[in-house]
């Protein structure tokens, strides 16, 4: 059955608190529920009470006290109607459950983990807990206590504000939770298990203490300093960036071993995977680093951005979501290097919302309807809503855009909002109207954007003519003109921003240094220029969409010398690249034909080795385009493995010609400096890796990356020398010692191992479906795991164009196999991974028809799962 948007109304009965009790027991617990219900004004007085429920046992019910005969309800375990209500409409349902969260594997619920209890109830969770009006329009106050053996589970905790606790017989214990915020079912949280916590505190701007602490499991607390760190850090940018101040007295993480997402903002109470909080220099990477900051922030943020104003219904998830994800990205870069943070969104918006947005499972940034809302965590609700957010910043203003925020959080403290009810306040604080611009929400699809430029030489004119399409695709939405932010520069010759006078006709308006296109096209002129500028169109990355510039190679190779736009800079190499990379794929090279011109190798090393610019800034330079992109790019009859050959030979091609500069970079990488985690050293080691990948891929010997693997003093550089060796020298003896030795180091870390399992399912050969399925029956694999299943089926299915499409189709075969059995111990995870197979109408006919087969052997599967049986038929679409 399909929900939507449009079917919205409120529930007949309003929630006035929600009382529980959980009683955690070896192999069971009993919930006792009490709601406070009202009937609101207007229902009749016979209107039943319906509550959602998910695979629940009802073990009894009551209204004020009194047990309700079985006439009076009916109780199967999706759903409890009850009848014959009190006539006054105000009542007291009293309710008993009885779950079993240790055979809870879809960790939705409660469940346990290594033990530990714990809780996932976003997006719909909680019913799988006890019967309730289970939606986020529904806010209560909550008070919970939790009973369970003391020594099994000295620490329990829920949200809000501890209250009470105390000794019960038999070795028993309790406490009482109280959380004094109005807050929906999906932020309800419990923990509870043998943990070890690190403490600390914070002090807000108007002077309250808050106490903060990182629960991990035994031993692991000192691994949670720096994600407290990042705490102590994102509650201070909050206040100084957005005033938003925290409101309880506590506020705790908890890292936990399995768990269905990244983390999980449950109000006082945020639960993570374990992924998103442990580390030191030893476990982790910088990657790891820079991604428990994010994370960390992001749930943060979630206390005033879908926490205080939460969402009406789910079709509203981009409300808190995209808005979350923008604040988080704001967060990483003032806390780092701006342009690289962008650098870095702007790759994950094109590797995973682009081929979403352009492929069978589009949808809007606000969907219309859904079968399976765990299906729509999606890079388009998330990141292209963060991107939305962005533009309305770009188009008001910091001073309008910080003003629209405030009345934002002044007028919808408390609720249960609506993307119009936002828009309105950006509305209200800037005069403009954003009708049009609210398109963003609800028409799919990545626009395109072209720009020509013609220079009048008598003139001294210089004319940009500005196009915008959008074609219908699988979510059949509008296809109206968007509102395009478009921000500009006019380069001269020494890398100076000129200024113009511009004069523009058609449907656009000039706001700064941003066009702002409103029309299907318009042209503006500047005049009054000494000579022809470079034109930096779409600085920063604008508006989300797809560039067609009409420039010259001279021009761009300019750009990515010259512009005072750094990202723009980066984006005018990166460009050339991915559309040599694009053509090259798509027909053999000619004899002695190169993967790239020497021209932009050229460019692309001077980048590299240009000592004005952040480390950072230069690795970033120096990562080409992924294999998925350039297939993207290519849009159809890609064939995975010319992919592949092309891209590498580019990589060889530029190791060969920067040889000497790459000896340099990469010579000793950081063995010999103190770690620190900052952006800047982390900057310097992914310089320096990239390096050392570059001279590797050159030399064609291992020998330096089995010096580095040694040497390592971190882990950033020993992953980084050991996935040089796992990749391009797979199969060898210098790869496979280096794999077992690094297997023997981790063996007792889960999070580490996963990275081991993580660069063998990878490896760019036909083998590693062999490979894959050995994994999959390591003793240390488990389906129970979601990181496992992640780093083996998802990076293989995602992260291994060679072997996932093998031509023979064993990839394909070996990954539906997999995600069948999958399906029925972890749904959400499967559906997850079985998006991958969207892209498969891009591919040459063979690999097409084979893809084709194995979606539709996949969707006869008896029994699938909602969420499975969801992408597989919208997939097929
Ligand atoms: N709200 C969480 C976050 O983005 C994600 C939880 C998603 N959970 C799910 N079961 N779909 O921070
Ligand atoms: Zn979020």
């Amino acid at each position: 059955q399909i929900v939507k948007l449009t079917d919205y109304r409120p529930t007949d009965f309003v929630l006035r608190g929600v009382d529980m009790t959980l009683k955690l027991f070896e192999g069971h617990t009993d919930v006792v529920t009490i709601l406070s219900l009202e009937r609101r004004e207007g229902v009749p007085a016979d209107a039943p009470l319906s509550l959602d429920g998910d695979e629940l046992i009802l073990a009894s019910i009551a209204i004020d006290g009194e047990t309700l005969a079985p006439a009076r309800y009916e109780a199967t375990p999706e759903r409890l109607v009850v009848r014959q209500l009190p006539e006054t409409g105000n009542f007291e349902l009293r309710l008993e459950t009885r779950i079993a969260p240790e055979e809870n594997t879809k960790l939705m619920g409660l469940y346990r983990s290594n033990g530990i209890w714990c809780t996932q109830c976003e997006a719909e969770g909680f019913r799988r807990i006890t019967y309730f009006p289970d939606r986020p329009d529904v806010l209560a106050p909550y008070r919970v206590r939790i009973e369970a053996e003391k020594a099994v589970a000295p620490v329990l905790l829920s949200n809000g504000n501890p209250i009470e606790s105390g000794e019960l017989p038999e070795g028993r214990h309790y406490a009482v939770w109280d959380d004094p915020f109005n807050k929906p079912s999906y932020l309800f949280a419990v923990v509870a298990g043998d943990l070890d916590a690190l403490h600390d505190s914070f002090v807000t701007t108007s002077g309250r203490t808050v106490s903060l602490g990182v629960y991990t499991e035994k031993g692991r607390a000192p691994q949670a300093a720096y994600a407290m760190d990042a705490l102590k850090r994102s509650m201070a940018w909050d206040e100084r960036r957005f005033g938003r101040e925290y409101d309880l007295d506590v506020f705790n993480v908890v890292a936990i071993a399995d768990f269905n997402m990244g983390a999980m903002e449950n109000k006082g109470l945020n639960v993570f995977n374990h992924k998103y909080v442990l580390l030191d220099q030893d476990i982790a990477t910088d990657t790891d680093y820079a991604g428990v900051e994010t994370v960390i922030a992001h749930e943060y943020f979630h206390n005033w951005t879908g926490n205080r104003i939460t969402c009406r219904d789910w079709f509203q998830l981009c409300l808190k979501e995209g808005l979350t994800v923008y604040r988080d990205q704001e967060f990483s870069a003032d806390e780092r290097e701006p342009t690289v943070q962008r650098i870095a969104s702007v790759r994950r918006l094109k590797a995973h919302q682009f081929p979403e947005d352009q492929g069978p499972l589009q949808h809007p940034v606000r969907p219309g309807e859904y079968r399976e809302i765990n299906n729509f965590y999606t890079a388009t609700v998330y990141d292209k809503g963060a991107e939305v957010v962005r533009m309305i910043a770009t188009l008001l203003g910091a001073a309008d855009f910080r003003k629209g925020m405030d009345l934002y959080f002044e007028r919808h403290d408390g609720d249960a909002a609506t993307i119009e009810d936002f828009v309105a306040c950006f509305e209200a604080a800037s005069g403009l109207d954003l009708s049009q611009f609210a398109l963003w929400y609800a028409q799919a699809g990545t626009p395109t954007l072209s720009v020509t430029e013609r220079w009048d030489p008598e003139e001294r004119r210089h004319t940009v003519k500005l196009r915008q399409s959008l074609t219908q695709g699988a979510a059949g939405t509008g296809t109206e003109p968007m509102v395009l932010p478009v921000r500009f520069g006019l380069v001269g010759g020494n890398g100076e921003d000129r200024q113009a006078a511009a004069e523009v006709s058609g449907e656009a308006r000039l706001k700064d240094d941003v066009i702002v296109l409103t029309g299907r096209e318009a042209t503006i002129t500047f005049g009054g220029l000494s000579d022809r500028p470079y034109l930096s169109v779409l600085r920063d990355f604008s508006a989300p969409v797809m560039l067609e510039h009409e420039q010259s190679e001279a021009e761009r190779l300019a750009l990515g010398r010259l512009d005072p736009n750094l990202f723009n800079r980066w984006r005018a190499l990166d460009d050339l690249i991915a559309e040599a990379l694009t053509t090259a794929a798509r027909r053999p090279l000619g004899d002695g034909e190169p993967a790239l011109k020497a021209a932009i190798v050229d460019a692309l090393l001077a980048s590299a080795d240009d000592e004005d610019l952040a480390p950072a800034f230069r690795a970033q330079a120096l990562t080409l385009p992924g294999e998925s992109d350039v297939a993207r790019q290519m849009r159809e009859n890609v064939d995975p493995d010319r992919v592949h050959e092309v891209v590498d030979a580019a990589r060889v091609t530029i190791g060969a010609k920067g040889l000497a500069m790459f000896e340099r970079l990469s010579a000793g990488a950081s063995a010999t400096e103190a770690f620190s985690p900052d952006a800047e050293s982390a900057g310097r080691r992914a310089l320096a890796n990239a390096a050392l990948a570059y001279r590797c891929a050159a030399t064609g010997d291992p020998d330096a990356a089995v010096a580095q693997y040694r040497a390592a003093s971190n882990m950033t550089d020993r992953l980084g020398a050991l996935a040089i060796l796992a990749h391009r020298f797979a199969g060898e003896a210098a790869s496979e010692s280096a794999l077992d030795d690094f297997f023997r180091r981790y063996e007792r870390d889960d999070l580490v191992l996963d990275k081991w399992f993580a660069l063998q399912a990878t490896a760019p050969t036909y083998t590693a479906v062999e490979t894959v399925e050995r994994l999959a029956n390591h003793p240390r694999f488990t389906m129970r795991n979601p990181n496992r299943v992640r780093t083996v089926l998802g990076s293989f299915a995602a992260g291994n164009q060679v072997a996932f499409h093998r031509p023979d189709g064993a990839g394909y075969r070996w990954v539906a196999e997999k995600l069948a059995s999958l399906d029925r111990i972890n749904p959400q995870i499967a559906a997850r991974i079985a998006t991958t197979f969207r892209a498969w109408r891009s591919f040459e006919p063979a690999r097409r028809a084979k893809l084709d087969e194995t979606l539709r052997q996949l969707s006869e599967i008896k029994g699938l799962s909602k969420d499975l049986q969801d992408i597989v038929d919208r997939s097929r679409k």
